[in-house]
């Protein structure tokens, strides 16, 4: 079936429902998301979304904080784009709907801090800032005649002709069956490959399609080695990829060891408000030191109903393990968080492929260079979703074409699923064990063999068997893991989030990398 669209936006987080909102006046859009409407890392956001917003705060000392966490590898423009319209882009989502936690007596908006930021500057709901945003915006979404949503749909390969994007193949989840959506302008706004990693934060959609996407289409990607491990995830067998903010630590919590003392001033003088890489290797460390699987984080020393009121969600989730942050210290382990790298973009979300854009997690816009400060990935989604929707305007291509139907012919539906079950586990175990929080040569060469393996016989079944969602995430996902594989092998230096014991010194120039599946055969 074949479906034209003006604008086609692959994914519904904050940037994608962000994007459609500010198309919609002008054009039909169609929105594809793979789950339902709000099932993304945006829903799970907890900390809150950081902007100049207090008085004694600065628009310089947040470029400065954000240079800082980048370690030298962040695109100084596109910082200063993003900050400096930051203001507008949390004033659009007050207009839009969603509701920030005020001070309780002066009626400001309460803004708490997190790591990496010399200033109080992170607006916020609650601890549950994610979901206010996603569910403010996709009833407005929903509310929107001009906007046309395709849940349960998900992205396969995008559709090239005459050098530009055309729109993409979609597979439609219920009837098994493949679409071809043809638009004058697509964005990626699929999110970040987190799931690529055994332990991650990120819900289970995070595999880097996107990014897939657009490297088989050509595009060229930036940075994949930086991979951000969140320092505090909860460490408990049952509870899958949760959060435990880094609005604690702002508000004081403090990281110990099993021996219940504290560790962070042995690593870093910024303590538990080191940026999240230092913070991650300095837990990764004291845990080998100790020999111990996780270390606590404890805020039961502040007033138990602040910490109701502040910290509601991360609360009732550590109750129902048994833990009780109001008494108790909570297990805490580092996991797989964000994708510092992605699809490379200008400041409008352009990438190298006419009509095609990137926004949000899976782009790389040059914000964060080689570690991104908390709470400024949200920022980024509203800003450059508002930069990519103008820009879509003034250059769109109204050339809206018949596409191709998918081919069936030439494949069979697979009697069994084992090569896909064991290859998912088998990708996220890799990289979490070869290419995880502190790397080298030996465990990078050793990841590029087996991932190799795993990627030859996924591509095989490709050409032999029809497509299933869980086969087209894992093709993605080994895809990946083999892009961030070859970027870690191919920097030598320890930079940001890329740390290497072969390599342990900062290069004197710091080079974004930059390929394309023209340079690397694959
Ligand atoms: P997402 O919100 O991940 O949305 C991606 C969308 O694309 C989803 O709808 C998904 O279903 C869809 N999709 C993916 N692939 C396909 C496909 N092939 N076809 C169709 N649809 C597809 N950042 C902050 O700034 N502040 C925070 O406090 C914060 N807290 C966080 C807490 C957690 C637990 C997590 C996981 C992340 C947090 N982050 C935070 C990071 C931030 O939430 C994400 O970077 C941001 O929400 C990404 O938004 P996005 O719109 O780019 O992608
Ligand atoms: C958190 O609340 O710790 C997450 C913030 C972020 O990832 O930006």
């Amino acid at each position: 079936m074949l479906i034209k669209t003006d604008v086609l936006i692959i994914g519904s987080g904050a940037a994608g429902l962000t994007a459609a909102l500010e198309l919609a006046d002008k054009f039909n859009v169609l929105i594809i998301s793979k789950e339902t409407l709000v099932d993304s890392s945006t829903w799970y956001a907890q900390g809150g979304i950081a902007a100049v917003l207090a008085k004694e705060d600065t628009t310089e000392s947040h470029i400065k904080d954000t240079l800082i966490a980048g370690d030298g590898l962040c695109d100084e423009k596109a910082v200063r784009f993003c900050i400096e319209n930051g203001k507008s882009a949390i004033d659009w989502l007050i207009n839009s709907g969603v509701t920030f936690t005020k001070n309780d007596t002066t009626n400001d908006f309460h803004l708490t801090q997190e790591g990496g930021h010399s200033h109080r500057r992170i607006i916020h709901a609650a601890d549950a800032t994610g979901k206010e945003v996603s569910d403010s915006l996709a009833t407005k979404v929903l509310k929107n005649k001009k906007i046309r949503i395709l849940e349960n749909h998900l992205a396969v390969d995008l559709i090239i002709g005459e050098k530009k994007c055309r729109g993409a193949y979609v597979f439609d989840k219920k009837k098994e069956e493949v679409l071809s959506i043809s638009a004058g302008a697509t964005v990626l706004a699929t999110g970040g490959a987190s799931k690529v990693y055994l332990y991650t934060s990120n819900p289970d959609g995070a595999s880097g399609d996107g990014i897939a996407l657009a490297w088989r289409a050509g595009c060229k990607l930036s940075n994949m080695e930086f991979n951000q491990f969140h320092p505090t995830c909860l460490y408990h067998p049952d509870a899958k990829s949760f959060l435990i903010s880094e609005a604690l630590r702002g508000e004081g919590a403090k990281l110990k060891n099993y021996k219940g003392n504290q560790f962070m001033e042995a690593y870093d003088s910024r303590k538990e408000l080191a940026p999240r890489d230092v913070v991650s290797r300095s837990i990764d460390a004291e845990m080998k030191k100790t020999g111990n699987d996780n270390v606590f984080l404890d805020i039961s020393h502040k007033d138990s109903e602040e910490i109701k009121q502040a910290f509601p969600t991360i609360l009732k989730k550590c109750l129902e393990f048994g833990f009780d942050i109001t008494k108790d210290p909570i297990p805490v382990v580092p996991a797989a968080h964000y994708t510092c790298g992605g699809v490379k973009t200008d400041l409008n979300g352009q990438t190298n492929l006419k009509n095609l854009y990137a926004i949000g997690e899976t782009s790389c816009t040059g914000l964060h260079g080689a570690n991104r400060m908390a709470s400024n990935s949200l920022l980024e989604c509203i800003v450059f979703a508002k930069s990519s929707a103008k820009s879509i305007k003034l250059n769109f291509d109204s050339e809206i074409i018949d596409l191709p139907i998918w081919d069936n012919s030439k494949v069979i539906r697979a009697g069994e699923n084992i090569v896909i079950a064991h290859n998912w586990d088998a990708t996220r175990r890799l990289m979490w064990d070869y290419v995880g929080v502190v790397r080298s040569n030996n465990r990078l060469e050793m990841a590029k063999e087996k991932i190799k393996l795993i990627f030859e016989e996924v591509e095989n079944f490709y050409k032999n068997y029809e497509i299933t969602s869980d086969f087209i995430e894992l093709r993605n996902l080994v895809l990946v893991a083999r892009i961030i594989i070859e970027s870690a092998i191919r920097r030598k230096e320890s930079r940001g989030l890329h740390y290497t014991i072969d390599y342990p010194e900062l290069n004197e120039k710091a080079m974004p990398s930059n390929f394309s599946k023209d340079s690397t055969g694959f």
